[in-house]
């Protein structure tokens, strides 16, 4: 079996695939409304912290474990961690099928702003046009929700069905590029408009009287989100990669990469808000609906060659997202391809129609159907996608992460991990004794400080 397995064609495959998962709804939807949120400077400081000292040391973590393995998330607890180990890959395999199931129905709002700004943009945009009751109105609008929905698994889909490094890798490698060109030329508009300035110094000017507590645990839920970490997802990646390469650059790209993504994106709205009189204000305290309300209708009325850039930047969107449910499903089919002996194809259509048929109900549950939409598990959460989000971004995500960490940590022994990490490939600024220690001390506390908070009452999702 390990003979045939599936590899990525070479480092920068792997790097872009990585790269590709953690890029997505987290870096270009949610990142820029918390940060809003929490008052910019001060929560971007303790984010970055969050992602240096615990986030980089789990990357490093899942993806040497996924490579000593050669084996997908559950296989790889079970054969190098340890027997009863299994169940943390498990918990990621649950984890993969219940995200993918409502995250694929926010990527299919990127689909439906595209097709919006194209029409805004041929048959021309009407200012007096209200876009958040339009917006409104397709979320609850069932046939429309379910449109979108169906879509947006299918590329996934198909996209798995290829395989690792025919389908997958081959994407990452088409679309990052793209991805990273958009950006580019988005920030250079944006960086020239009036409020370029005050956006910046809202991103980088700290003011710690404005964060509190609940901003920190924030900022540390969301730097495990945004990495695609605590559930497997790089486990699996790490298990195509080749003993050649060296884990610690490749995480170091990916943490790099993925930050870099999230800081220029937040830097391109906020310059925008900041360059509309009055826009701020109405903006205010609830941002959520920044990237997908406000954000468009400033494409026409202020952004220099904001007709081309606006579909552009929902292609934008579409692609990133698409890179991630393309590796959520991945962590999905794998399981049943490396544990139960199931073909790829045979996997990858039985495991996409299921999650299909969760992603559907999830699109209902935005008013569509009113048994789906109004049910309440967890309080103050209204519907399946809001209650699944919630479990996972507050407990799956958390408690995995957790348990990654006790088990790369204390459970494996100090000589396998220094074997994975330290050879002539290391890049000379890595310090394993100081990797180990972050990761059997630093990280476990944090992340234990996010699960005591949940327990407590706070709220992540
Ligand atoms: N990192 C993705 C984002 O920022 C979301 C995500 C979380 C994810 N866990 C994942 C994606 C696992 C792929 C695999 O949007």
């Amino acid at each position: 079996m390990a003979g045939q397995r599936d590899h990525w064609t070479s480092r920068r495959g792997f790097v872009l695939a990585a790269a590709g998962s953690a890029v997505g709804l987290g870096n270009l939807w949610k990142f820029p409304y918390i940060t809003w949120e929490n008052e910019g400077g001060a929560f971007v400081l303790v984010y970055l912290i969050c992602i240096a000292m615990v986030g980089l040391p789990i990357m490093i973590a899942e993806i040497l474990l996924g490579r000593r393995a050669q084996r997908s998330a559950v296989g790889a607890f079970k054969t190098v961690v340890g027997k009863n180990w299994g169940f943390v890959g498990g918990l990621g395999v649950l984890t993969g099928f219940v995200l993918l199931g409502y995250y694929s129905v926010i990527a299919g709002w990127s689909l439906r702003n595209f097709v919006v700004c194209l029409r805004w943009s041929t048959q021309g945009f009407d200012p007096a046009a209200d876009i958040g009751a339009e917006f409104g109105g397709f979320i609850g609008h069932g046939p429309f929700q379910a449109i979108t929905t169906i879509l947006f698994m299918l590329v996934t889909i198909v996209v798995v069905y290829r395989g690792v490094g025919k389908g997958i890798e081959r994407i990452a490698r088409t679309l990052m590029p793209i991805l990273l060109c958009i950006l580019v030329l988005l920030l250079i508009s944006a960086m020239r408009m009036e409020g370029a300035g005050e956006a910046l110094s809202f991103l980088f000017r700290p003011n710690f009287a404005e964060l509190g507590w609940s901003g920190v645990l924030e900022a540390l839920g969301h730097s495990f989100f945004t990495l695609s970490l605590g559930m497997g997802a790089m486990v699996t990646f790490g298990s195509y990669m080749s003993r050649k390469e060296s884990v610690v650059s490749a995480s170091m790209i990916v943490v790099v990469l993925d930050t870099l993504i999230a800081l220029v994106a937040s830097a391109i709205m906020f310059s925008v808000i900041f360059s509309t009189p009055g826009l701020a204000e109405s903006v205010g305290k609830s941002p959520v609906g920044m990237l997908f309300v406000t954000l468009p209708a400033q494409f026409y009325s202020n952004i220099p060659l904001g007709t081309i850039l606006a579909p552009m930047f929902y292609m934008l969107v579409g692609f990133a997202a698409l890179t991630s449910t393309v590796s959520l499903l991945e962590v999905v089919v794998s399981y049943f391809v490396d544990e139960k002996q199931v073909p790829r194809q045979k996997a990858t259509i039985g495991v996409g129609a299921a999650i299909l048929g969760l992603a559907l109900a999830c699109a209902m549950s935005l008013g569509a159907v009113n048994s789906l939409s109004t049910f309440e598990v967890f309080p103050g959460k209204q519907g399946l996608l809001s209650n699944l989000d919630h479990l996972v971004s507050n407990w799956f995500l958390p408690v995995g992460g957790l348990l990654i960490t006790l088990a790369v940590g204390w459970a494996m022994t100090r000589e396998a991990t220094r074997e994975e990490l330290v050879n002539e490939h290391t890049p000379g600024w890595f310090r394993y004794g100081a990797w180990h220690f972050f990761l059997r001390f630093i990280a476990p506390i944090a992340v234990g400080g996010i699960i005591l908070a949940v327990i407590l009452g706070r709220d992540f999702s």
